[in-house]
């Protein structure tokens, strides 16, 4: 597959806005270095997974890496992430009445993956920030995976010690997920069973489209976690915001 290369504009501004405040991701369950402050256990940031000192920088190209490009060094374009191996080899979910079929997951949604699929560590991330002092790195390099190993955060997270994290693990089979990283349906009415999205960026109640496609991002926004689930929209009227019926 031929993995166009991000603007450089693009870049920047994915390196830009991780300098301004977007406050709400701290104390959030995807802030990685205040993990342990949040669930008063001392046996996360630091011991199971590297604490970078900068929440943002386990998913956003820190601020002094600006411009650079990480998918020179295997990344997601734009994102301080490697690109998952498994990445080509995802089961997309398809169905006979799907309009279209997707072989890979852009990288917007290849971000979110690349945690969420359980293959990689949370804090195998491209670049560390310049602050950041190797020795105190940690002793482990842990996986959101709920499997009962060392590898694995389910090595504590399996319900007894800590809260199961199985249900948070997607997996690299996608198919009994919402398919993703599809053009939308109901672009210029092309299918009456899709609403026409609002504007270009989506639609009118937040719900967002990103290059015209459906991606985790779409439905989930990490940086608003006062709502069940990141969700941009309650479960209630998330879907018929695009489904007619
Ligand atoms: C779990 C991954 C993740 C972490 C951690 C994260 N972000 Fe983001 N950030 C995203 C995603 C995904 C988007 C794109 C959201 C969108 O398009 O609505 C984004 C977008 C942004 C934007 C663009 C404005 C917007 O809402 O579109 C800013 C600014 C930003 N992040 C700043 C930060 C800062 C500052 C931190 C650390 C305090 C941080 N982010 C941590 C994933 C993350
Ligand atoms: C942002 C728009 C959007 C939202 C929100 C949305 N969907 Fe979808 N959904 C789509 C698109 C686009 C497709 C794929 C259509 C295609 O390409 O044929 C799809 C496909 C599906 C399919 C597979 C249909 C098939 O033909 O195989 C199911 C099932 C589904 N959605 C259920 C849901 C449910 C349940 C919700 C709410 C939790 C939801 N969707 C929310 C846009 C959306
Ligand atoms: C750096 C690793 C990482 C990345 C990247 C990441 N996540 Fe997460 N995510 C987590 C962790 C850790 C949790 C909390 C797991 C738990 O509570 O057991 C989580 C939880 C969630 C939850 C459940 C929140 C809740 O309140 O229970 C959703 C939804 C979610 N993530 C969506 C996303 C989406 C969408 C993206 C991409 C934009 C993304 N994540 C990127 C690590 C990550
Ligand atoms: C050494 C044991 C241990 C390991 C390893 C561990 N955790 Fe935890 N974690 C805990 C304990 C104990 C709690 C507090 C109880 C709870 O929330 O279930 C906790 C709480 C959390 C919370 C906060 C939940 C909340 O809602 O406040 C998140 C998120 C989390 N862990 C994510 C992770 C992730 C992701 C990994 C793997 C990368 C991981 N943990 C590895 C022991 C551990
Ligand atoms: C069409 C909307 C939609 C899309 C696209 C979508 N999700 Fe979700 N997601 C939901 C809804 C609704 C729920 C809650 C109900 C459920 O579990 O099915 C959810 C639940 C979750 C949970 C939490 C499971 C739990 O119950 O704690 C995680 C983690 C998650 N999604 C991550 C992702 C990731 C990663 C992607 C992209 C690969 C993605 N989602 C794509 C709508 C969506």
């Amino acid at each position: 597959m031929k993995i166009a290369k991000p603007s450089i504009a693009l870049l920047l501004l994915t390196t830009l806005a991780a300098q301004a405040n977007a406050g709400t991701i701290l104390g959030s369950k995807h802030d990685f270095t205040g993990l342990n402050k949040r669930a008063q256990v001392a046996a996360m940031s630091g011991v199971a997974f590297a604490d970078y000192g900068s929440a943002c920088v386990y998913c956003h190209i820190p601020a002094e890496k600006e411009g650079e490009d990480s998918s020179t060094l295997g990344g997601i374009p734009g994102w301080n992430r490697y690109t998952p191996a498994t990445s080509t080899a995802y089961d997309l979910y398809d169905s006979r009445t799907l309009d279209n079929k997707v072989r890979s997951p852009s990288p917007i949604s290849l971000l979110c993956l690349s945690c969420h699929d359980g293959t990689m560590s949370v804090d195998m991330t491209v670049f560390k920030p310049d602050g950041w002092d190797s020795s105190k790195d940690a002793s482990l390099h842990v996986r959101l995976n709920g499997g009962n190993d060392l590898m694995s955060c389910g090595k504590c997270h399996k319900g007894d010690a800590a809260h199961s994290i199985e249900i948070k693990h997607i997996g690299t089979d996608l198919q009994n997920d919402h398919p993703i990283s599809m053009q939308y349906a109901g672009l210029n009415n092309r299918d009456m069973d899709y609403r026409p999205p609002d504007n270009d960026w989506g639609f009118d109640n937040g719900v967002k489209l990103y290059d015209s496609r459906v991606e985790c991002a779409t439905c989930h926004n990490v940086h608003n976690p006062d709502v069940n689930l990141l969700l941009r929209v309650g479960a209630d009227s998330l879907c018929e915001t695009c489904h007619t019926k």
